[in-house]
């Protein structure tokens, strides 16, 4: 039995499962993929790349359901690239990293929901200032930018804070049936799924980089500065991101002063390692689920895997993947229903 929630009900989806607008990663192929599947697939507006945002966009245009994300500090410096968002008739609108209220009235005038990703209390109260229709709380675990909190302490925070006003929904290092349903447990009505999405059919990333994502565990991974500024990127303060760790960044962490000084020679040799698909240098963004993620599916039976795992677990069936878990089971015969 699907299971229904505040999520479920506002977007018109069968299953409470978000891919998240990975910027060039999650592209119109993914996005439909998730959709048709019973998620709801948010397409990546990523950077500001005018080209790439019109022809992804004009690949959705007609289809739903579907969500067009935004880095907003950079949306700030291209606001007209939300007209093309716009123009395409998405039903949500992510905006995360930044002050969403310049860009609120617009989105909701067109009638797309308002998505604000935020990581913490701050950012959520400034979120529903702004009018947001769903909050997404991002744990310091996600793949790629974020902040410093646990998705197991922002999540409920939020909760708490949201006081079923609006929806909750939790990102970072969920990757299967567990993570949605021990979410549910903690007052999310879905996910926002990245990083295993990464590692599915659909998705833009080059094959070596999915590769090391099915083959990385959860040790692999790190948060900080060093990808950003290799490329010149300088995000603004708390958020960092996390990628796989590799080469480049043993040799330059501890050592981002330095990194700053040498970025115009640094930077064309990142650029260069990132054409040719080296990932011992250019970054694999990716988040600490990596460690639960061993196969390169289809983004359909990602959302159906973890959908019917969590379906299992939130009814009490005894019949998922570990032992441990048994023990932490709800009590079976709690009527039948899976309305959350
Ligand atoms: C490769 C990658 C790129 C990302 N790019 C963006 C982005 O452009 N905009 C955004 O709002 N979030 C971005 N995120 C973060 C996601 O919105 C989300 O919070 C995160 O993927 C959830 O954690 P998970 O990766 O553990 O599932 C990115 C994540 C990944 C893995």
């Amino acid at each position: 039995m699907p299971i229904a929630t505040p999520l479920t009900e506002l977007l018109g989806i069968r299953h409470p499962i978000l891919s998240a607008p990975m910027d060039t990663i999650a592209g119109s192929r993914l996005t439909r993929a998730v959709s048709e599947a019973g998620g709801f697939g948010i397409l990546g507006g990523g950077y500001g790349d005018r080209a790439r945002l019109q022809a992804e966009a004009a690949e959705l245009k007609g289809f739903a359901p579907f969500g067009i994300g935004f880095i907003t500090w950079s949306l700030a410096k291209q606001p007209e690239l939300l007209d093309i968002a716009l123009d395409a008739g998405p039903q949500a609108v992510m905006l995360s990293f930044g002050d969403p209220a310049p860009f609120a009235p617009q989105i909701k005038a067109s009638g797309a929901r308002l998505i604000c990703q935020v990581q913490n209390e701050d950012m959520a109260k400034q979120a529903l200032d702004a009018g947001a229709e769903i909050l997404i709380a991002q744990g310091t675990e996600a793949g790629g930018h974020g902040a410093s909190r646990t998705t197991v302490d922002i999540v409920p925070a939020i909760a708490d804070l949201a006081a079923g006003r609006v929806p909750v929904v939790a990102a970072g290092g969920i990757a299967d049936g567990r993570g949605l349903a021990a979410m549910m447990m903690l007052g999310a009505s879905g996910v926002l799924v990245g990083t295993r999405f990464y590692a599915s059919v659909e998705a833009n990333g080059a094959a070596g980089a999915k590769e090391r994502i099915r083959n990385a565990d959860g040790n692999d991974t790190v948060r900080g500065v060093v990808p950003d500024w290799s490329r010149k990127l300088f995000w603004p303060a708390p958020f960092t991101a996390r990628t796989l760790v590799n080469d480049h960044i043993k040799t330059w962490t501890g050592r981002e002063i330095e990194l700053m000084q040498r970025a115009d020679e640094v930077s064309k040799d990142y650029a260069a390692a990132k054409m040719a698909g080296n990932f011992e240098i250019a970054a694999v963004f990716a988040g600490e689920a990596v460690g639960l993620i061993h196969d390169i599916p289809p983004a359909a039976e990602i959302v159906e895997r973890i959908a019917s795992e969590a379906e299992q677990l939130l009814a009490g069936q005894r019949n998922s993947t570990t032992a441990a878990q048994d023990q932490f089971l709800p009590s079976p015969g709690g009527g039948g229903s899976l309305r959350m």
